[in-house]
C-alpha cells in the first residue's frame, strides 16, 4: 500500500478539484503540473469525477492523482480499481476503515476532534485530513493535538487560502494542505489554464 505520509510530505500543496466536464481533466492537470503542483485530489462530487481521474492517470504521467470525498465502499473501490495512491474522505466510519484495509486503499480519513483521531489511530492510520480545518479550530487545534498525539500527521483542508497555507505548513504535524483556491470554477469553465498555472506557481513560491 502507498505510504501516505511520504506522499503528503512530498506534495505539500494538494488542490481539491471538482471537475464538471471530463474533457477539462487533462488540461487542468497539465496546467497544475506546469505550475509545480503535481499531487491532485479529484472529488467524487460530480458524475465526471471517476472518468476525470482515469484520464489524468492515463495521460498526465507527472501527476499523482487520487480521489476525495470518498464516502462509501463503492468510492473506495474506484480508487482500488484505478490503483490510485490515495483516497481522502471528509470523515471516517467503521465501514470505511474496514473496506479500505480489505481493498488495500491508502485511506486518509477526515477528523475534526481528538476522539475521531483516536478512532483513526485505533485503525492503524496516523495520517489524517483535518476537516473542515478553519471551522474546527485550524492552526490552534493542530497545535493542541500535537501534545497528546505524537505520531499523528495532518493534511488540513477547508477554508485554507494562499495566505494561510504557509502558516499551516510551518506546524510540525502538518505535512500538506489542501484547498480549492488554486482552481476557481470560473477558470476551469473558461479553460483559463494559464491563470491556473500562474496561481499554482505563486502558491508554491509562497511556501518557500
Ligand atoms: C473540500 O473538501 O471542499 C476541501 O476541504 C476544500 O475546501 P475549500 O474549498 O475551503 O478549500
Amino acid at each position: 500500500m502507498h505510504d501516505t505520509k511520504h506522499l503528503l510530505a512530498a506534495a505539500r500543496l494538494i488542490p481539491v478539484l471538482t471537475i464538471e466536464r471530463a474533457e477539462d481533466a487533462v488540461p487542468l492537470a497539465q496546467a497544475l503540473v506546469a505550475g509545480g503542483v503535481k499531487t491532485l485530489e479529484i472529488t467524487l462530487r460530480t458524475p465526471a469525477a471517476a472518468k476525470a481521474a482515469a484520464l489524468i492517470r492515463a495521460n498526465v504521467p507527472e501527476a499523482i492523482v487520487g480521489l476525495g470525498t470518498v464516502c462509501s465502499e463503492e468510492d473506495l473501490r474506484l480508487a482500488a480499481d484505478l490503483d490510485l495512491p490515495f483516497a481522502f474522505s471528509p470523515g471516517g466510519t467503521p465501514k470505511l476503515y474496514e473496506a479500505a484495509a480489505r481493498l488495500g486503499v491508502a485511506f486518509i480519513p477526515g477528523v475534526a476532534t481528538a476522539s475521531e483521531l483516536m478512532v483513526a489511530l485505533e485503525n492503524g492510520i496516523d495520517c489524517c485530513k483535518l476537516f473542515p480545518a478553519e471551522s474546527v479550530g485550524g492552526i490552534n487545534l493542530l497545535k493542541s493535538l500535537a501534545g497528546p498525539f505524537l505520531t499523528a500527521k495532518f493534511c488540513p483542508t477547508g477554508g485554507i487560502t494562499e495566505a494561510s497555507a504557509p502558516l499551516y505548513l510551518a506546524l510540525p504535524n502538518v505535512l500538506a494542505v489542501g484547498g480549492s483556491w488554486l482552481t476557481p470554477a470560473a477558470d476551469i469553465r473558461a479553460g483559463n489554464w494559464a491563470a491556473i498555472t500562474e496561481r499554482a506557481k505563486a502558491s508554491m513560491t509562497k511556501l518557500g
